[in-house]
Parts: C-alpha cells; sequence; structure tokens
C-alpha cells in the first residue's frame, strides 16, 4: 500500500531523510520509534505529498502523494503532531470533513462522545481556541469517522489524558482488519499490543525494522 524508495529529502544541507526505502502492506500496524530530530514526521509528511523529495520516490498505491495528491490522501486518515492552527469553528470543520471525504456528522458525533469530547457543547468554538487535547481527540474523530484503508497517527496520544489515550487504543480495535496503520510514538509499552511491526529510525536512516 507504501512504497518508499531511497527517499533522501535535504533541508538546507541537512539529510532529513537519507536513502530510506520501506515497503508497507495491508495488515502493517507500525510503529515507527526515534529520537527527536531522527526524521519520523519528515518521513510521513513525505507519504502525504507535503515534501517534493530531494531524490527517491513515495507511492501510495501506486500514486505519487506528491503529484496526484487528491487520489493519494483519499486513501490517509491522518492525525499529525501539532494540530494545524485552522481557522475554522468546530461546526465548520466538521462540515468541511464530512463534504470532503464522506464521513457522517453521526460517526463523528459518536466517536467524540466515546472519547468524551463534547463536541455539541463547543460547535461554535473556533477549532484553534480548543485545549490541545480536545483538537486531538476532534482530529481523531475525524480520522477515524472517513475508516480509510491507512491510517498514518502522528503521535496522537502526546496531548490526552491517561483516560483518553486508553479510550483511543479501545477505540481502534475494531479498525485492525484490511488497513495499514502506521504509529508515530515514543511509547511502546503503551501501544505494544496493537502493533505487529516496529521500524527504528535514526538521523534520517532506517536503523531497525523488526516484526514484533
Ligand atoms: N520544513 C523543514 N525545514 C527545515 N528543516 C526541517 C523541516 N522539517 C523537518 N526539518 C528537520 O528535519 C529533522 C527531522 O525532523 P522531524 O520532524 O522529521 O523529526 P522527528 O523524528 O519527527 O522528531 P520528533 O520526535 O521531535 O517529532 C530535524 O532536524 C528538523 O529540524
Ligand atoms: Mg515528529
Amino acid at each position: 500500500m507504501i512504497q518508499v524508495r531511497e527517499l533522501t529529502k535535504i533541508f538546507g544541507n541537512q539529510h532529513s531523510l537519507d536513502n530510506v526505502s520501506l515497503e508497507m502492506q495491508c495488515g502493517d500496524r507500525v510503529i515507527i520509534m526515534g529520537q527527536n530530530g531522527a526524521g519520523k514526521t519528515t518521513l510521513v509528511r513525505a507519504m502525504l505529498g507535503e515534501y517534493i523529495p530531494s531524490h527517491g520516490q513515495v507511492r501510495i498505491d501506486s500514486f505519487d502523494p506528491f503529484v496526484q495528491r487528491d487520489k493519494a490522501l483519499a486513501r490517509i486518515g491522518f492525525v499529525p503532531q501539532l494540530p494545524p492552527p485552522i481557522r475554522l469553528s468546530v461546526q465548520e470543520l466538521i462540515r468541511y470533513a464530512v463534504v470532503s471525504s464522506g464521513a457522517s456528522w453521526e460517526k463523528i458525533f459518536e466517536i467524540c462522545t466515546k472519547m468524551e469530547l463534547d463536541v455539541k457543547a463547543n460547535m461554535h468554538k473556533l477549532f484553534f481556541k480548543l485545549s490541545g487535547g480536545m483538537k486531538q481527540k476532534l482530529l481523531i474523530a475525524i480520522a477515524l469517522a472517513r475508516d480509510p484503508k491507512i491510517f498514518i497517527f502522528d503521535e496522537p496520544t502526546a496531548n490526552l489524558d491517561p483516560g483518553g489515550r486508553a479510550i483511543f487504543y479501545e477505540l481502534l480495535q475494531p479498525y485492525q482488519e484490511g488497513r495499514l496503520m502506521i504509529f508515530i510514538s515514543h511509547r511502546l509499552e503503551e501501544i505494544g499490543d496493537l502493533v505487529n511491526r516496529k521500524i527504528e529510525m535514526d538521523l534520517g536512516k532506517v536503523v531497525n525494522d523488526v516484526v514484533l
């Protein structure tokens, strides 16, 4: 489903990704680990077509995410490490997600409720004025409601309280079959039951790739 071939990304004179090659298939539930600055977020951003590779290529179900972005992104539900500064109200953001991806209002509300986010009470608040954990919960709910074939979560529980983390992992259980899931996380102990493959990065390279 995802093919990364000899991918290098250079910012200035820094190799943030250095000749990375990877294949990820349906059924893989991958944790990507590595120190701060190792290149994890750069790798997933390249998968989302946000960066032009300096060298090499990425394919999402055979689509180049930089050239055929719509087709590639339609297959991916992404929850970012840092929520973007979206200047829409919660209601407008949900409406946008519903119109652009076919997720239903009901499903988004249902998942928010499970995550203990009172979305109806915050409908008219601007997204960027929500707390960090509330933003993360809403973005998780939208990603799950879209139900894509590929999920990419970049440190999705970083802003969640312990209860929120437990609920998040519980919510993912029914999504395990027939999909590819990628988690960037520093917490293998938290996520260990869910993943079946561990990729470690260091200095822009994949230094370890093991089946768990
Ligand atoms: N847009 C950019 N412009 C310049 N440098 C960048 C850019 N994006 C990433 N980098 C650099 O690439 C390196 C890898 O960053 P990246 O965000 O991929 O690390 P990470 O593994 O996700 O780290 P963390 O665990 O802190 O999230 C860093 O040195 C970072 O400064
Ligand atoms: Mg990162």
